[in-house]
């Protein structure tokens, strides 16, 4: 049987995006970024990122539909991120899909933003339950057991800033160009992660929760001490500013995942495997890292391709055709969520996402 034809719809940060799947092909996917609108105001500004939306989401998906060859008629369904993000956005993305799932007279589906990134390694790998997820972006920061579409056992998470947040702090500090994670790594291959000594932070702590605001301030103070030993900062200062902020990122990331394979592996999964998602998964030193624990417990390692590691609505479109074959469709009281953990049963992390507004 052909699998049914998925409208995928993403809004709920600052890119607005659709894509049409059919089954695990992606026939089109349309991010449209905001980052230009923000650039002025160091951060995603809501209502500007809701407004773009409310105007942008109906072009995308005009294009996403003419890219994907085929027509909004043939449509099966329409699965839309329902939260957790920027109330706005999400709101602008499930008003589209209720209007669409009423005009076209098809079923629409909500989804957890979370579990389209955590289930996208199903879309590229076909990887199968259960799983080990290391969602790392710049807003949020989890190890995860995926069991099952909406099945998920989180084991920890960072306490304060998602790692991406702390890369784009610390461009931000040394005056390198956004988005910082590239910068940032492009600095640290020319530096001396010895040079300057940074906290491991929590890796004192049994479990698998993390915290990288610390991070931020060691490097802010040792800045400044240069700053004023020396009256600025040279090219070799700082490249190994970033090259020790990132070894540190990169230890506590990579320890921390090691705690959570011993901690999956007991529940004896038949093909072990690791993957990674989030903007911060395209980090090399980061990969490096966690392509070695892997290869040591034996466990498969896998990162989907960048555009599907990043916020693109494919993972929205393929997460709703799970809940659809399992007949998990929403009804026309489907409501935005800004806040929406993945799992329900895990106690809250203090501080986690309340600075992130990206997930
Ligand atoms: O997943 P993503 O596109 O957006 C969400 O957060 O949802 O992730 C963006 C984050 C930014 O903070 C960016 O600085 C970070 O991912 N990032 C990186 C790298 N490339 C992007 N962080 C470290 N190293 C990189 N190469
Ligand atoms: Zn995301």
């Amino acid at each position: 049987m052909t699998p049914p034809l998925i409208l995928g719809l993403e809004s709920s940060c600052d890119d607005t995006a659709a894509a049409v799947l059919r089954g695990r092909d992606v026939l089109s996917s349309v991010v449209l970024g905001q980052t230009q609108l923000h650039a002025d105001f160091g951060g995603v500004v809501p209502e500007i990122a809701a407004r773009a939306h409310a105007e942008r989401l109906d072009g995308a998906i005009v294009q996403a539909v003419k890219e994907s060859g085929t027509s909004l008629q043939e449509i099966d369904a329409i699965a839309v991120t329902a939260g957790p993000g920027l109330i706005g956005g999400v709101l602008s993305g499930v008003m589209m899909a209720k209007g669409l799932a009423a005009g076209l007279n098809k079923p629409m589906i909500g989804v957890n933003h979370l579990a389209g990134h955590a289930l996208t390694p199903r879309l590229t790998d076909g990887l199968a339950y259960p799983y080990l997820m290391l969602l790392v972006s710049g807003g949020h920061c989890q190890f995860l057991i995926v069991r099952g579409v909406d099945d998920f056992t989180r084991l920890g998470g960072t306490i304060d800033d998602a790692p991406g947040e702390a890369f784009d702090k610390t461009a931000r500090l040394l005056g390198l160009p956004q988005p910082g994670g590239p910068s940032v790594e492009a600095a640290a291959k020319k530096g001396d992660e010895k040079r300057f000594r940074f906290p491991r932070p929590l890796l004192d702590r049994p479990g698998c929760d993390l915290s990288f605001s610390g991070l931020k301030t060691a490097l802010l103070r040792q800045r400044d001490q240069i700053i004023a030993d020396q009256g600025g900062l040279t090219e070799q200062d700082r490249n190994d500013l970033c090259a020790g902020f990132q070894a540190a990122v990169r230890d506590v990331l990579v320890e921390k995942t090691r705690r959570a394979i011993t901690a999956y592996l007991d529940e004896h999964p038949s093909d072990p495997a690791l993957a990674v998602a989030g903007g911060v998964a395209a980090n090399m030193a980061l990969r490096a890292g966690l392509e070695t624990v892997c290869a040591t417990s034996n466990i498969r390692f896998t990162a989907p391709p960048l555009a599907l590691c990043t916020d693109n609505a494919a993972m929205i479109a393929y997460a709703g055709s799970e809940l659809l074959a399992l007949g998990k469709t929403s009804d026309m009281t489907l409501s935005a969520r800004p806040r929406w953990p993945l799992d329900q049963n895990a106690k809250p992390l203090i501080g986690s996402g309340k600075k992130g507004a990206k997930a």
